[in-house]
């Protein structure tokens, strides 16, 4: 028998796809829509309103860059209004001073910047954005200055993993009171961008060993938030806490999703914001409840003792790597395709870096390399 739904406690509110960088493992989706198909001012709004009512406790101000949005000023005043707690995920271009202090006077809580790399060149390389390191600087500046709590976002992969730890000490320099190092979670851009992405298992295992010397060291000065290497672990991570339980995501046009990526998995019905209610699409949406608990789940998840702790792993992982979005994600040591991982790892990971396929509103095609 399932527990009673529980209210959603987060929203990750992506306001636009637009973005001034280009991170090769970028989670929105290859295909994205542009300005004009963008929900309005009023439409956001009404969606934060109801949030609010349903018992969302944070809003996730994300995109692309919520910056590109000319009306962010008015959605953080809103999502104060309504008593939402507001977190700003920006790349920090885009912001201005005059912006950022506006911003915290309209009742912004928190901001999560992402850093690219501890080095300029390689950062703002990675990022496809000249100049972006030392706007970050600045920004985590203002941050700071105004006693806003600051988070640091770093993904992690083969161009940057030999700097791990060392992002860690540079979110110390910036002031900020919690950093998450991310290795790369394989989906949308960075499962394109894969073979570019991907380090060795050696690489990875320094790098752990690395940033949990650094967790220890820093100990009462910064929260160190690790997500291990996917690729290189035993089990997988519960992806977004499980399906459907805790959090949702809206699109730029409205699309009310459990995670980035469930528009890849055919079949699936979602709602639209625009034509229902937030409640609605939480609570009777088909996509949402196809993978809501564990009664979906087949062997070896159904019967295993883990099955309430990660939830079976990600499916659209599974969905990438199984050909199956119901199938025990292969990230699984006891999934019967596991093996396939430590293959593809092993073979990914020895091609060159260059080359990434940049992530762009409009993408040429590409060449399905998964
Ligand atoms: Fe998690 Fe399923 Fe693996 Fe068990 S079998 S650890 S529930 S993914
Ligand atoms: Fe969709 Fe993990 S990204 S469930």
């Amino acid at each position: 028998m399932s527990n009673p739904l529980a209210p959603p406690s987060g929203m990750l509110a992506e306001l636009t796809y637009r973005c001034p960088l280009s991170c090769p493992y970028c989670s929105n989706p290859l295909e994205m829509a542009g300005r004009q198909a963008e929900m309005s001012t009023d439409e956001w709004k009404r969606i934060f309103s109801q949030a609010a009512e349903i018992g969302v406790l944070h809003a996730h101000l994300s995109g692309g860059e919520p910056a590109s949005r000319r009306d962010l000023l008015e959605l953080v005043a809103h999502c104060a209004q309504v008593g939402l707690y507001t977190n700003l995920i920006t790349s920090g271009v885009g912001l201005t001073k005059p912006l950022f202090e506006a911003l915290v006077a309209a009742g912004l809580d928190h901001v999560q910047l992402s850093i690219q790399d501890a080095e300029a060149d390689s950062a703002d390389w990675i990022g496809g954005y000249q100049g972006g390191f030392a706007k970050k600087i600045e920004v985590a500046r203002w941050v700071a200055d105004s006693g806003m709590p600051l988070t640091v976002n770093a993904v992690i992969h083969r161009a940057n993993i030999l700097r791990a730890a060392e992002m860690v000490d540079f979110a110390v320099k910036l002031g900020a009171r919690r950093i998450e190092i991310a290795h790369t979670q394989y989906y949308g851009w960075a499962l394109l961008n894969r073979a570019h992405l991907m380090p060795t298992r050696e690489q990875s295992e320094t790098a752990y060993a690395a940033v949990e010397a650094r967790r220890a060291a820093y100990k009462g000065r910064i929260v160190v938030d690790h997500v291990a290497p996917d690729y290189h672990a035993k089990y997988p991570k519960a992806c977004m806490s499980g399906w459907g339980r805790l959090t949702f995501n809206v699109t730029p046009t409205g699309k009310v999703l459990p995670c980035h990526a469930a528009e890849t998995i055919p079949g699936l019905e979602f709602w639209n914001a625009r034509e229902k209610s937030l409640a609605e699409c939480w609570a009777d949406s088909p996509g949402f409840n196809a993978y809501r608990g564990t009664d979906w789940m087949k062997e070896p998840c159904r019967s295993c003792e883990r099955k309430n702790e990660d939830f079976g792993g990600c499916r659209c992982q599974a969905l990438a790597l199984a050909g199956d979005a119901s199938a025990t994600d292969p990230i699984c040591s006891k999934s019967p395709l596991h093996h396939r991982i430590g293959e593809i790892a092993a073979r990914d990971s020895a091609e060159k870096v260059e080359g990434f396929t940049q992530r762009r509103l409009t993408r040429e095609k590409v060449a399905d390399k998964v």
